[in-house]
């Protein structure tokens, strides 16, 4: 199971999801700081996942999660894409990053479709809880603006104008 590459244990309580939450919607109201995206399905609403962005002034890592019912469909890649296009549209930073633990097979597939490379190996950086206490190796990936600009605006499938800048914190992107 993948989720056990995640860097923090399940929530065993709402107030702690509560509070996850208040942060990134504080976060989209100060327009900086790690910005959540939901991403539900179009017809049903259901929630298919969440793409987090951290924008620092230069840089912006990413993470993501999505439910189990909707792996290997796309959608992953596909929100993906999207939020690192705003990230350089809009934000203007000038890398995209994100950290993925080697062992991790489902995750750096998601990040080579969204073009970031590999940079290198961070050892000893990731504890996975649910794994071990003890810090494993992370891949490091990016994709800079340089490259960004030369390959074009990632192909988004089916995610239509995501919308979602510093002024517009309330869209969600659609599936
Ligand atoms: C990683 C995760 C988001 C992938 O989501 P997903 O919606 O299944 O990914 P996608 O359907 O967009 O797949 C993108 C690519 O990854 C590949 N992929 C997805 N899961 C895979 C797996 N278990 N093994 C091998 N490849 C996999 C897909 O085949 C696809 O490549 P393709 O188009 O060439 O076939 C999902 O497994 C997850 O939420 N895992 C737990 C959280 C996590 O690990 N997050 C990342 C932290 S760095």
């Amino acid at each position: 199971m993948a989720l056990r590459w995640m860097t923090y244990e399940p929530h065993t309580y709402v107030r702690v999801t509560d509070r996850v939450v208040y942060r990134w919607i504080q976060a989209w109201r100060q327009g900086g700081g790690a910005l959540a995206s939901v991403v539900e399905l179009r017809e049903t609403k259901a929630l298919a996942g969440i793409v987090e962005v951290s924008i620092a002034p230069h840089g912006a890592i990413l993470g993501f999660i999505f439910s189990r019912s909707y792996w290997r469909v796309g959608y992953a890649a596909e929100a993906v894409k999207a939020v690192i296009d705003v990230a350089f549209e809009s934000f203007h930073v000038w890398r995209v990053w994100a950290t993925c633990a080697t062992e991790n097979e489902p995750s750096r597939p998601v990040l080579e479709k969204c073009r970031l490379e590999v940079e290198g190996t961070l050892r000893r950086w990731v504890v996975s809880p649910l794994v071990s206490p003890i810090p494993r190796d992370s891949f490091c990936v990016a994709i800079t603006k340089e490259e960004w600009l030369t390959q074009g605006s990632l192909p988004r499938g089916s995610i239509e104008n995501p919308v979602l800048t510093p002024h517009n914190p309330s869209t969600a992107l659609t599936q």
